[in-house]
């Protein structure tokens, strides 16, 4: 549904030159919830600007719902746009506009009637479950509210397409919830695509199928989050589930698997055969990307070399095992 490659964005300011994209390919499927994390300045709001083509990109191509949009006129362009919708941080209301004639705005210069407009803003308010609040000001909401207001104003134009940028961050945890919900609601309902940016690792697991992680203009992890969970070594797995500071003496062995699969026979297996003692150190079922995953770290006597065999035999078993200590010793080995 969306698509992007080799992209690149340099803004020249002052005589200075910074590369806020560089050479981002980006892959969001029709349907899905997509999130995009990294520290302040990777490059996350120039990206999702680029792909509205708000901000128009240095190089490479972006590709929305099939047509590629550095080819656009910009009439062409600005109906593009309106299937394309656009969640703030800050909501950007206006203030001297009731609730009900801000979501009414994009509406305007599209030929609807005075009556259609009200009647679409009126659907779309009960939607987002602000039917009764149409006739108030932006100053006489919550930030919940206004977050509501700003999610019906961006589907006036029926996109296809939802970008958020930060569209929760302003929010207190119980109000991001709920705009989660709704987003993911949405989703589900109307189809609808969702990229969304967010430095809450938090947002990923509740509502995103699918994630990127952005670094100095780069994206240097992507996938499903069930893919990402099964990669090793994967920065965004581990972001996910946490599960600790390594700092007991030994091996620490991180194992992955779906939820619902039984690890802990393979365990009492392991040590049987091979007589060790392992002792468990912790272990999480979690719901990512509304599925079950399950983590335990088990702690193995002695260095990595002395566990090859033990490790091994886990990953026989179809497990997914991470070395969590000793790691240097392992990237050697591996
Ligand atoms: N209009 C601009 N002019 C010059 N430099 C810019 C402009 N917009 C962004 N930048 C620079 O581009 C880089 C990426 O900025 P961007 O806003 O995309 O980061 P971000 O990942 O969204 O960060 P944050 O998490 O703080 O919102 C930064 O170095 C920023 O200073
Ligand atoms: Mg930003």
């Amino acid at each position: 549904m969306i698509t992007t490659t080799d992209l690149t964005k340099v803004f020249r300011a002052d005589g200075r030159e910074t590369l806020a994209l560089d050479g981002v390919d980006l892959h969001v499927r029709p349907g899905e919830v997509y999130g995009v994390v990294g520290t302040s300045g990777a490059g996350k709001s120039t990206l999702i600007r680029c792909v509205n083509l708000l901000e128009r990109p240095s190089s490479g191509s972006v590709v929305v719902d099939g047509r590629e949009l550095t080819a656009l006129a910009p009439k062409q362009l600005r109906e593009v746009r309106r299937s394309i919708g656009m969640v703030f941080q800050h909501f950007n209301l206006l203030a001297r506009r009731t609730v009900q004639q801000n979501v009414e705005l994009p509406l305007e210069l599209t030929g609807l009637t005075r009556r259609q407009r009200a009647a679409k803003a009126a659907e779309l308010l009960d939607l987002v479950g602000l039917g009764e609040k149409a006739g108030s000001y932006p100053s006489q909401l919550s930030g919940g509210q206004k977050q509501r207001v700003g999610i019906a104003r961006a589907l006036a134009g029926d996109p296809k397409v939802l970008l958020s940028d930060e569209a929760t961050s302003a929010l207190d945890p119980e109000t991001t919830r709920s705009i989660l919900e709704l987003l993911r609601r949405l989703n589900q309902e109307l189809g609808l695509t969702v990229l969304l940016i967010t430095h809450e690792m938090d947002v990923i697991k509740s509502v995103c199928d699918s994630a990127a992680l952005m670094r100095r203009g780069r994206v240097v992890e992507s996938g499903t989050l069930s893919d990402l969970l099964a990669t090793p070594g994967s920065e965004l797995a581990r972001a996910l589930f946490p599960l600790g500071e390594a700092s007991v003496e030994g091996t620490l062995v991180d194992i992955t698997f779906q939820g619902d699969s039984a690890v802990q026979p393979f365990i009492s297996q392991l040590a049987r055969t091979y007589n060790v003692d392992i002792n468990i150190i912790g272990a999480a079922v979690e719901t990512i990307g509304g599925r079950q995953v399950g983590r335990m770290r088990v702690q193995l006597p002695g260095d990595f070399e002395d566990n090859v065999v033990p490790i091994g035999f886990l990953r026989e078993q179809g497990l997914q095992v991470e070395i969590a200590s000793g790691a240097r010793v392992v990237e050697g080995a591996a």
